[in-house]
Order: structure tokens, then sequence, then C-alpha cells
């Protein structure tokens, strides 16, 4: 482990890189998005509704080939790609989304991102999520605080679920799975002001890191769309654990976010049947 000040000044030399490459990968998808109409060309991946395009690849190609340049002793996992057959065991691990939103971005909604973390040691140290649609950037570094386009941002003061608006999303084998979020929807929503369904989890994890939403869950949820945008959450003075209250989001899968004031009793909702 480095001393606090190199670690410091390594974060915020990834954070300033992975800026560039969420810009540069986010003008590949606006260009993209121009070309989805109903003769675009969708792939299907691990079931009839999870979309891939060429654009996610593109922009995953594009993205990987810069981390390998700027930071060539570190491990990359992208969604598109897996993991990369290089230093897999590096202490330095990023985690892509080069298009969290495929499936607004098929259709033509501008509503998605590019998601860029970086974890230390396991730990989420850098993230760095972009929404090219409305040029909106968020980034963080552990311990230097969260910014929405250069701005300090911070989780909204909400403290009654009833008053709360949250996020949400479902599996993509929600249609074969009886693990799919149903339940969970219905009961939040017996017990919040509303719920969201946006279609990108890492701006909905950005949402409530900047007080837009108090809270979102999710379960079968994957790392390369949590890490950067939990960074973020946590720099903004939120909380994010799975569904027990432990910090153990990646090897759960299961993601409870929120402003820290209503993540007690959104935990009690998730344990409801
Ligand atoms: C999906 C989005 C969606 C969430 C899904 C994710 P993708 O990512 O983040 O909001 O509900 O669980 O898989 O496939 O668009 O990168
Ligand atoms: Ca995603
Ligand atoms: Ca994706």
């Amino acid at each position: 482990m480095l001393h606090s000040f190199d670690m410091n000044t390594e974060l915020e030399n990834a954070r300033l890189v992975a800026v560039e490459l969420a810009r540069g990968a986010g003008r590949i998808l606006m260009d993209g998005l121009k070309t989805m109409n109903a003769d675009a060309r969708v792939d299907f991946k691990s079931s009839a509704v999870d979309p891939v395009t060429e654009f996610d690849r593109k922009s995953e190609d594009f993205i990987v080939s810069q981390i390998r340049a700027n930071f060539p002793s570190h491990a990359i996992v992208g969604e598109e790609g897996g993991e990369y057959a290089i230093n897999k065991n590096s202490s330095h691990k990023w985690f892509v989304d080069p298009l969290d939103g495929t499936v607004n971005f098929a259709h033509g909604v501008p509503h998605f991102s590019v998601s860029l973390g970086l974890l230390v040691d396991g730990v989420p140290a850098m993230g760095v999520v972009y929404n090219p649609c409305i040029d909106e950037m968020f980034s963080a570094t552990l311990g230097g605080g969260a910014t929405l386009n250069g701005r300090p941002v911070r989780v909204s003061g909400t403290s009654i679920l009833q008053r709360s608006l949250l996020a949400t999303g479902f599996p993509y084998d929600r249609q074969t799975s009886e693990v799919n979020n149903f339940q969970n929807f219905i009961n939040f929503k017996r017990n919040c002001q509303a719920v969201r369904r946006f279609g990108s989890a890492a701006l909905d994890i950005c949402m409530v890191a900047c007080g837009r939403f108090d809270g979102y869950w999710e379960l079968k949820i994957n790392p390369h769309d949590i890490a950067a945008a939990t960074v973020i959450l946590r720099e903004a003075g939120g909380l994010a654990t799975d569904f027990s209250g432990n910090d153990a989001m990646f090897a759960t899968k299961q993601a409870v976010v929120s402003n820290g004031l209503i993540h007690q009793d959104m935990l009690r909702v998730i344990a409801m049947k």
C-alpha cells in the first residue's frame, strides 16, 4: 500500500485520465445514437431482453486501449470483454461499463452513461460516471470528495421513507427467474413517494449522490455497473450496502444505496415478504 499522499496523487491522476476517457467514449456513443433506428443491428447476450450494440463494443475497445496505454500495470474487467488477460493479480483493477443503459440507447432514448471505476486492494477508490446526453460528469476519489461538473455534491436530507423518491432496476433473467425484484418493487411502492426505473444503474446511484433521488436498490447487479458510482455516492455522504446491511455488494450482487437517513427503513422493506 502506498503512503496516503502518494495514493491521493495517484487516484487524482487516475480520475483525470478517466474523465477524458469517459468524454471520448461519450462521443462514440452520441455518434452511435444517431444511427439507432428501427433498422439498427442489435445482438442479444444472456437473454432475449439483454441487448448489445456495436457501440457498446467500440466504447469498450477505446476505453480499454487507453487504460492500457496510461496504466500498463493495472488489471481491467469490462462488461463486454470480461477480465482481460493482463496483470490479473494487480492491486489496481478497473471496472468498465462502456455503455450503462443499453436498452435505452438501442431505442434511441437519451439516458445512458459511461462508468469507470478503480478498485485498489478491493476497495472502490476512484469513480467516474458520465452522462453524455446532458453532459453531466460525476467523479470522485476516496477521501477527495465527489463532484458533478466540478461542483461538490451531497446526498439529500430526506429522513422519511414515505417522502422519498427511489430508483431501481430489474435483472435480464426476470422473465424466467423467481429472483426478479418484483416483490421488492411492490413493497417499496407501498412505502415511499415513488419509484423510478430509468435504465442506468450507474446514473441511478449518482442521482442519489447529488440528492435528486433519496435511495436506490437492485439485485443481480455487477461490479461494472456500480463500482464507480459507489465511490461517488460514499464521497457525497451516502451509504451503500448489500441487502443485509453489509459491505459485500460485489460478492452478493445486491445493492441498497441511500442518503444514509432512510437506509435502515429501506433494509426493512427489502426484508418484507
Ligand atoms: C443495466 C442497467 C439497468 C440495470 C441492469 C443493468 P446495461 O446495464 O444499469 O439500469 O437495471 O441491471 O444490467 O446492460 O445497460 O449495461
Ligand atoms: Ca450496466
Ligand atoms: Ca453495459
